[in-house]
Parts: structure tokens; sequence; C-alpha cells
């Protein structure tokens, strides 16, 4: 583990974060998708590694999550397992891998972690999955709830809107954030709702809420990796902060790439070798025996 940072060297795992939160400590959590995203993000110091279903947008180029499938999961959950030594490691759940019942929602789990190599896994839904969750944690599988925003719910919530924008709505998130603490859930993300209900929801519970769109008094925050070094498309979200343009620099290294290839100044003989000189007058002699041959 030669390049952990020598300031946070230890392992994070599943009991020690309800310590950090007793504690204070603000905890930085990142989407990836494959070896080198979780490399980097594990290498900068990040503590929790999600690979989200997220994966479906910024990575597969599907239109929304709906259409991420347990295998594509298990394939990216692997690929990243390779890159983290320190974060802990959660998986998503895609849609339909736990809506037919517990039972399928245990097989699809065990999957993500016996094949994975997931710490831990994450599921959309607050009351309605409590029960779900109970059973996933009974079978020794730590679980990170997700209420707010829950892009799973697309078609149902009419898109990726805003959530708890009226008393009626907070306090169903905040209802939804206990019953999942009730049932056992190790941490909770809190998806686009007003600050004030993350507030609330964070003092009520005694395990990390961790925000996206959800305001700074969250115990952890969450970016997609895409979004934060500016490798996503679209028009970016007004809770996203973009740290670098990453797309730009791709684009232009690449036309320059180009531009060399088509000026014939790539590879230049740095970037190739030739032939030693013994083999090269051995091989010249040969093509001029052989020419003579044919004449
Ligand atoms: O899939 C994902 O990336 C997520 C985070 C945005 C929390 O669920």
């Amino acid at each position: 583990m030669a390049y952990l940072k020598p300031q946070r060297p230890e392992k994070v795992t599943v009991p020690v974060l309800r310590e950090t939160k007793r504690r204070g400590e603000r905890l930085v959590c990142l989407t990836a998708y494959d070896y080198p995203t979780a490399r980097i993000a594990d290498e900068a110091g990040t503590d929790i590694i999600l690979v989200g279903d997220s994966i479906g947008n910024v990575v597969l180029g599907y239109e929304n999550t709906l259409p991420v499938s347990v295998d594509e999961m298990v394939a990216a959950t692997r690929a990243a397992r390779r890159g983290v030594q320190r974060a802990l490691l959660v998986a998503d759940m895609p849609y339909g891998s736990y809506h037919a019942g517990a039972d399928d929602a245990v097989r699809a789990a065990l999957r993500l972690m016996k094949e994975g190599g997931a710490e831990a896994v994450k599921l959309e839904g607050g009351k309605v999955r409590a029960a779900i969750v109970g059973r996933l944690v009974a079978e020794e599988i730590p679980v990170m709830g997700h209420v707010g925003l829950t892009p799973q719910s697309i078609h149902k919530l009419g898109g990726n809107r805003r959530q708890g924008k009226t008393a009626e709505a907070a306090r169903a998130v905040i209802e939804d954030a206990l019953a999942l603490e009730a049932a056992g859930a190790f941490s909770i993300v809190l998806e686009l709702i007003p600050r004030e209900i993350a507030q609330m929801v964070t003092d009520a519970v005694k395990v990390p809420t961790i925000g996206i769109g959800a305001g700074a008094g969250c115990d952890a925050q969450i970016m997609v990796f895409h979004d934060l070094l500016g490798l996503s498309f679209g028009k970016p979200l007004r809770h996203v902060r973009q740290y670098a343009d990453l797309r730009a620099a791709a684009t232009d290294a690449i036309t320059r790439y180009a531009e060399d290839v088509r000026a014939g100044t790539f590879p230049n003989e740095t970037e190739s070798f030739a032939l030693p000189p013994d083999v090269a007058e051995e091989i010249e002699k040969g093509v001029r025996g052989q020419g003579s041959e044919v004449s």
C-alpha cells in the first residue's frame, strides 16, 4: 500500500463508519466503475468507493440506470476491486435485482460480494425496502440505503427531479431514512433533497448520511467520478462541482495525436526501434542474394 496517504492509512470498514460520525469527521465518497477509476479514487484518499448503477449513464451509454444488469455490476465491481486497497467498496444493486423478493435480493447481493468483491451493497428506497434491508443484513450483507431522489424510480417520479419539497414529502424522506436505520442500514445516501431536510435526517440518525445535492450538513458527500472530472456529456447538474475538464484535455490530446499520425511525425525514431546492425546486414545480404537468384 505504498501509495496510501500517510495521514489516512487505515482500511475503511463498515463498523468504523458509525464511530467516524460520532467523532464528527466528514467522509469522502466517489463512484468508480473499473480498475483505473477505482485506483485513482483510492490513491487520492477516497473513503467509500461506490460502483454505482450510474455506470448505465456515464459508462455504458444507456439513457438511464434501468437497463443495468447484475452481470454488468458484477463485472464492474470485480474490476474496481482490483484497484481498491483502502476504501470501503460498495456495489449498487441494479433495478430489478431486489424488487421481486428478498430471496432474489440476497442472491444478487451475494454475487456482488462473492464474485465482485464488494464489501457492502446499496439499494434504493425507504420504508418499502426496510424488510429487504433487514433480510440482507441478517445474511451478513452490509447495506447502504438511498432515499430522496431514487433514479431507479425515474418513470414513477416523471424524471430525475428534486424530492422532499412539500412538508408531506419532506416528512416522508425523514421517515424513510429512519426506517432504513431501524432495518440495519449502515449508511444512507440522501439525493437531491433540500439541505434543511438532509440536516434533520443527519441529526436524527446515528449512521452516516451521504449527500448528493443535499447540502453540506450531511456526514459525507458523494459525486459521480465522471461529473467531478468533466467526463460527462450534457449540461452539468446544479449540485455538481467540476474539478477538472478531462473531456477537453482528452479531445485535445487525441486531436494532436491524429495530426501527428497524418503528418507522419508519429512515431519518431525514439518511439520505434531499429534492427541491430549485424542483423540488418545479414538480412540485406539475404535479400540481395534472393534478388540475384531471381534475375
Ligand atoms: O449510482 C450512483 O452513482 C449513485 C450515487 C449518485 C449515489 O447512486
